[in-house]
């Protein structure tokens, strides 16, 4: 499995000849827009955690070049299949058997509309399941008990985890979370795209190595394998 981080929250994930997007805000991202060509990217499938513009923004786009299948909530999955967007939707502790492996979509807290006001459900988190490797994917959040539920069910090799405070978890709730779900190996996001939630690398590094943990933080267009 390879995962690439394309800024906020967006990140490109390969499980064998499958190309997943979650969250595409790129074009939008001052720290990824002249980086990344969103015209380039593959995507087979794209997954939106919730449907907040920092998460959504280029994924109709995306979607429209690539014939990729659009992954999310019910109410997401409505709202770009009424653009003629191929959607699989989902919604809270459901999952679904795709050809490059197990998602469940799982609890997150936070809120879930469109620029315009529509409605776009409640917003979620992924576990991704595939290739002998198991992923967390978080999406916005707070820290939340339900978190210990997922271990119950999955070992984790990587917990991908918002820790840049003001709109989500902070460094010091992330460090928990990632004890809910059991899982030291955390690639941190949300951060640094906007003033409320810029943050100290080596500060943030440092309180996770001294909690046994450890805490990657990408490049644009830097990839990690599994
Ligand atoms: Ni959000």
């Amino acid at each position: 499995m390879k995962i690439t981080f394309y800024g906020q929250n967006s990140l490109a994930i390969q499980i064998g000849d499958t190309h997943l997007l979650v969250d595409p805000f790129i074009s939008g991202n001052p720290l990824s827009k002249d980086q990344v060509d969103i015209h380039s990217l593959k995507a087979d499938y794209i997954l939106l955690t919730h449907a907040h513009q920092n998460h959504t923004l280029d994924a109709e786009t995306i979607a429209k070049n690539t014939n990729a299948i659009i992954v999310s909530n019910f109410e997401i999955a409505n709202y770009y299949e009424a653009k003629g967007i191929s959607v699989h939707s989902m919604n809270h502790g459901g999952s679904w058997e795709f050809d490059f492996g197990k998602v469940k979509y799982v609890n997150a807290i936070h809120t879930s509309s469109f620029p315009d006001g529509t409605y776009g459900g409640q917003p979620g988190g992924f576990v991704i399941e595939g290739e002998h490797k198991n992923i967390y994917i978080a999406g916005d959040t707070a820290l939340t008990m339900d978190m210990k539920l997922i271990p119950l069910q999955t070992e984790l090799d990587l917990a991908i985890l918002p820790i840049g405070d003001n709109y989500t978890m902070g460094i010091d709730d992330a460090i928990l979370a990632s004890d809910f779900v059991k899982c030291d190996k955390i690639l941190g996001v949300h951060y640094d795209t906007f003033g409320y939630i810029e943050i100290n690398h080596e500060e943030a590094k440092r309180k996770f190595y001294d909690a046994g943990k450890d805490l990657m933080l990408l490049d644009i267009g830097e990839s990690i394998e599994l």
